[in-house]
């Protein structure tokens, strides 16, 4: 044994991980997503439009906590919950009330975990937003919280995953990194089940 030796060396990267982790969540959740057909018809996209306000103004304190902007200066600006907001008063929909069961006072790890699920669906959002053009729907009026942010998609992306990549967690850290990557797929399912509660699903599926 050499004193150079570095175990960490030698793991996968923490975002690769979770990314390992969520990617049947993330599938799922996409079929759940296309099975309510958020794109065919203005009525199921407010509904989609609702969810998306939801997950995102239950991080929005954790968006706006000075211990994580500390870690990521750019935080604030990365949350959408005004734009979701906005959308929503576009399209002149009720601001939906907080749904039980949000994430609350979570570890660092935790916290930094269903931010990165959160920054991640930006990613998608880049084939969601032309699909809720073609809704007549854009960056300026009802898909805000869509449009690509300022230095792009994946700029921004690996610029998160970089810092999230680098900070050290504890072994425990990590498994709860792992538990949030779930949870944070298994709350977006709640919410889409909560505002699409009372719609007939369109497709066949
Ligand atoms: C609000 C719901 C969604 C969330 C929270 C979400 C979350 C994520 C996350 C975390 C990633 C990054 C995966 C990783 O590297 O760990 C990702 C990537 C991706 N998502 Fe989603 N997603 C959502 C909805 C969708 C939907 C509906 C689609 C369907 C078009 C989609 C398409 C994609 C694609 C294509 C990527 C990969 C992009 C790339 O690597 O360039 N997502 N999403």
């Amino acid at each position: 044994m050499t004193v150079t030796e570095h175990p960490q060396d030698q793991a996968p990267l923490r975002s690769a991980r979770l990314r390992a982790i969520s990617q049947t969540l993330h599938d799922s959740l996409e079929n759940t997503v296309a099975r309510y057909a958020p794109f065919d018809t203005p009525e199921s996209y407010a509904r989609f439009l609702q969810m998306q306000y939801l997950f995102q103004s239950e991080l929005q304190p954790l968006y706006n906590d000075p211990a994580l902007i500390a870690l990521f200066p750019d935080l604030p600006g990365r949350c959408r919950a005004e734009a979701a907001k906005a959308d929503l008063i576009d399209l002149g929909v009720a601001i939906p009330q907080p749904v039980p069961g949000a994430l609350s006072e979570p570890s660092r790890a935790t916290a930094l975990t269903w931010l990165r699920v959160s920054e991640g669906s930006k990613l998608g959002a880049a084939i969601l937003i032309k699909r809720a053009n073609a809704l007549g729907y854009t960056e300026s009026f009802g898909a805000r919280h869509l449009a690509e942010p300022e230095g792009g998609r994946g700029k921004g992306w690996k610029a998160f995953n970089a810092i999230f990549d680098a900070l050290p967690f504890s072994a425990g850290e990590e498994a709860e990194a792992d538990q949030a990557a779930n949870d944070a797929f298994a709350r977006l399912q709640v919410l889409l089940q909560h505002t699409y509660a009372d719609h007939r699903e369109t497709a066949s599926a």
